[in-house]
């Protein structure tokens, strides 16, 4: 008898984002005639850019020719994307050494399969609202899951509470959906917290390019002894477009250890490195060269421009909703705007009056978790056109 994983049954019945696209299916399916414009995914619309697509075009060519076609390459990814990457972090100030960079198809999957590494009896705490795949996969597993309050009164960046116990916490910064970051003596207080109770930091970095000046940190490895008690997943889906290309990772430090619950000292790099060795085949050449070259002087010059587009976006998104008077978080630091339901409305209920007046679909902030009831959240990475075109229509149905 093969029995089904039970834990699955405790799961909402459709993953956040399938949802939405059915109810906009629905829609459609009745309104044909509509003009739909979606902000409601944080998926790009730019393309990728020309110093990637030229790179892209050669390792294509390579793979055609006996001498330079490649088969299976290193699970944990090519050496010179490593030392991209490697690259990128020194130039915030970050040490890191080629092997605790492990080279994936994403930071959604990393963020979930990490969990294959810690043992179900951990306490994980998640931040509410939070990215569903933090909690899901959790819940997948049969792990038991605190929350921790972000809401306005903490500018939604929850800290350390000295009575609450965790083992596994997750911190995204800037976050989604709120879009709001931790400083770095903010973070220090998290690192202190979790060298405290053993505990580990799970964090997502995966909107940093999104940060406004110097003073909020990239990484959580900006913090002193952060690599004693945290593992870091980023991206090149939101720096460099790459959310149909696929590629991100994962920083494990080297000396990053914790027992078994047999007091068994265990490193967790190696753990990793022997658990994506096994179920991971590794990023195809072509896109490991792709997202190499969006690191280059060239390729970071022309994401950079972007980026830079995605964020006049959201200027022009923080305008339109503050003509409505409209109040709203995020959109400085992050492609997201965190917007607080008019008139007290509740998520899903704006959401169908935003859809059925304005032809735009956000995503509910209740879909986020308890905290995000009475929020939508609007992404920055539409067309510039549609991105003006939503806020007309915007303004004209709430404009009061
Ligand atoms: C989102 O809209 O929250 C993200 O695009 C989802 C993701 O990055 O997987």
């Amino acid at each position: 008898m093969a029995y089904a994983n039970g834990y699955y049954c405790n799961l909402k019945e459709t993953y956040l984002f399938t949802e939405i696209a059915n109810r906009v299916n629905t829609y459609v399916a009745a309104h044909p005639e509509k003009k739909i414009i979606r902000l409601g995914i944080g998926d790009v619309t730019l393309p990728l850019a020309p110093v990637v697509i030229e790179v892209l075009h050669k390792a294509v060519d390579e793979m055609g020719v006996k001498e330079t076609f490649r088969g299976y390459g290193p699970e944990q990814g090519y050496d010179f994307l490593r030392q991209a990457i490697a690259n990128y972090y020194a130039q915030r100030g970050v040490d890191l050494s080629l092997d605790e960079i492990f080279v994936s198809d994403g930071a959604k999957s990393d963020c979930g399969n990490i969990g294959d590494i810690f043992a179900d009896t951990n306490v994980m705490l998640i931040q509410d609202p939070v990215y569903p795949v933090y909690l899901d996969t959790n819940i997948m597993r049969g792990r038991k899951v605190i929350y921790m309050n972000a809401t306005p009164e903490n500018n939604f960046a929850p800290m350390p509470d000295k009575k609450v116990k965790a083992d596994i916490i997750y911190l995204c910064s800037p976050s989604n959906p709120t879009g709001s970051v931790y400083t770095k003596e903010q973070l220090a207080k998290w690192v202190e917290y979790a060298l405290e109770n053993n505990a580990i930091i799970l964090y997502d970095s995966a909107y940093e390019a999104f940060i406004d000046g110097e003073e909020i940190p990239h990484s959580i490895f900006s913090v002193p002894d952060a690599k004693k008690c945290a593992i870091e997943f980023n991206s090149f889906s939101k720096i460099a477009g790459f959310t149909g290309t696929r590629c991100g990772y994962v920083v494990v430090p080297k000396n990053l250890e914790r027992q078994t619950e047999n007091g068994k000292v265990m490193n967790l790099n190696s753990m990793w490195l022997r658990r994506q060795t096994t179920k991971f085949n590794g990023v195809p050449y072509i896109v490991q060269r792709a997202a190499e070259a969006s690191l280059s002087k060239d390729g970071l010059q022309q994401c950079w421009e972007n980026i830079a587009y995605y964020k006049e976006n959201a200027r022009i998104m923080m305008k339109g909703f503050d003509e409505c008077g409209i109040k709203y978080y995020g959109g400085v630091h992050s492609p997201y705007l965190w917007i607080q339901c008019p008139g007290g409305m509740k998520s899903w209920d704006f959401f169908d009056e935003l859809l059925a007046k304005a032809n735009v679909v956000g995503t509910p902030g209740s879909g986020f978790g308890v905290n995000g009831e009475g929020f939508l959240r609007l992404t920055s990475f539409g067309s510039r056109e549609n991105t003006i075109e939503a806020m007309e229509r915007i303004v004209a149905v709430f404009k009061k």
